[in-house]
């Protein structure tokens, strides 16, 4: 089956991952309204053509912190691109460097920074998951700044472990069990289990989580004994403070549905805030990310960049949020779909489908590039909320 769009991605990954594998990353928390929300917030914003414009020679080419980038896109932090392909990670960062988009490397992956770095010439940023012991995250800051990496993501909305029960039923929550279910879904997928699993466990075991400590680093199968391995119920504007401190570069939380957040960030020195709420993957019941963002970009009013996640699957859905104040978007579960079909080369083919699908809709809607994107896509006079 050809893959037309990002969501026949989906529907061939699911096919090639076993069912626990799939669910890990595709599905949301509890009743998945927000997961749900997130795409029908999407299709309740309409887009007005200009007609009659000669919109030859378009491009989404765009700017993203004084840098140029292809598209105003960026491969969001998931840390789970290793549990789909052997090395995913460093296929999906090679990918995202030939479509010339930021990389986000979790703390959690499965890849350390310092290989990525050797291995991956692009646009490199760092997501941090804060320790109950500061100082080994403050580590982790130091080594991004070391290896160059041009941003620091700090994950503000996922200090407490969320319900996906499904995880546990597929016998996929932490420490994994090898439930005969478990096993039996592996065996049903083949691909999966020749490719991935017994890759990694001919070439030295498990994938572990590369960017902790040494000490700390253990298979993602196993709770990690790591002093509060990433759930850091204290996190606190006082966290930002002191990453503003310690980092030089870009700094950009992660994670913000609140006016008043995204104000605080700002004041505090951030240069972007990542209005999202976890690809409906934390708190349920929250307003789908596209929907809360034209009155967050009212309420900084330019004092720092927006992105935005949670939900983008369409080249119109990029404008959309552009439109509606965001400087770029990132992506996280499509370019995992992706990877799982081909690694690099099914990551790019996410990646350049997207594009094909902003710059044919630029065509449709009259625009030649992405600085023409404004309020009055949304409609003659529009500017406020309309998701
Ligand atoms: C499998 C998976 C793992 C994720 N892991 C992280 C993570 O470690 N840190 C983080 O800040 N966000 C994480 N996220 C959230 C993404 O960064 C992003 O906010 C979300 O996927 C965007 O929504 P989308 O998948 O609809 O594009 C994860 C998302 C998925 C699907």
């Amino acid at each position: 089956m050809p893959a037309y769009n990002l969501h026949d991605l989906r529907t061939l990954a699911r096919r090639r991952l076993p069912r626990g594998v799939f669910e890990y990353i595709d599905r949301g928390v509890e009743d998945e309204v927000a997961l749900r929300e997130n795409r029908e917030a999407f299709a309740r914003v309409k887009l007005y053509p200009q007609v009659l414009r000669d919109v030859r020679g378009r491009s989404a080419a765009s700017t993203l912190f004084g840098a140029p980038l292809a598209m105003p896109v960026a491969v969001a932090p998931t840390g789970s691109a290793g549990l789909v392909w052997y090395q995913g990670e460093l296929e999906l960062a090679r990918a995202a460097a030939a479509a010339d988009v930021p990389f986000t490397l979790a703390t959690a992956a499965m890849t350390s920074m310092e290989a990525l770095a050797e291995q991956v010439q692009g646009r490199l940023w760092f997501q941090l998951n804060m320790f109950v012991d500061r100082s080994i995250s403050h580590a982790m800051v130091a080594r991004a700044e070391r290896l160059g990496f041009e941003a620091l993501v700090l994950t503000a909305d996922c200090s407490v472990t969320p319900n996906r029960e499904y995880n546990e039923r597929n016998g996929f929550g932490l420490p994994f069990r090898v439930s005969p279910r478990a096993l039996a879904d592996m065996a049903l997928h083949p691909r999966w289990f020749g490719g991935v699993l017994l890759r990694y466990l001919l070439h030295g075991g498990l994938p572990r989580y590369e960017n902790y400590p040494p000490e700390l680093r253990t298979a993602v199968t196993r709770f990690s004994t790591a002093k509060g391995a990433g759930r850091c119920e204290d996190l606190s504007w006082d966290d930002v403070r002191e990453l503003r401190r310690l980092w030089p570069r870009r700094l950009i939380i992660k994670g913000i549905l609140r006016c008043a957040d995204a104000v605080r960030a700002a004041e505090l020195g951030a240069d972007a805030v990542i209005v999202s709420n976890h690809g409906g993957r934390t708190v349920d019941s929250t307003e789908a990310p596209i929907s809360a963002l034209p009155r967050i970009a009212d309420a900084v009013g330019g004092r720092l960049t927006l992105l935005m996640d949670s939900g983008v699957r369409r080249g119109s859905d990029v404008l959309k949020a552009l439109a509606l104040g965001a400087q770029a978007v990132l992506v996280g579960r499509p370019t995992l779909y992706g990877t799982a079909l081909g690694g690099a080369a099914g990551a790019s083919a996410a990646l350049g489908l997207l594009r094909a699908e902003i710059e044919r809709e630029m065509g449709l809607l009259g625009l030649r590039s992405i600085a023409q994107v404004g309020p009055d896509l949304l409609g003659e006079g529009a500017k406020g909320p309309v998701a």
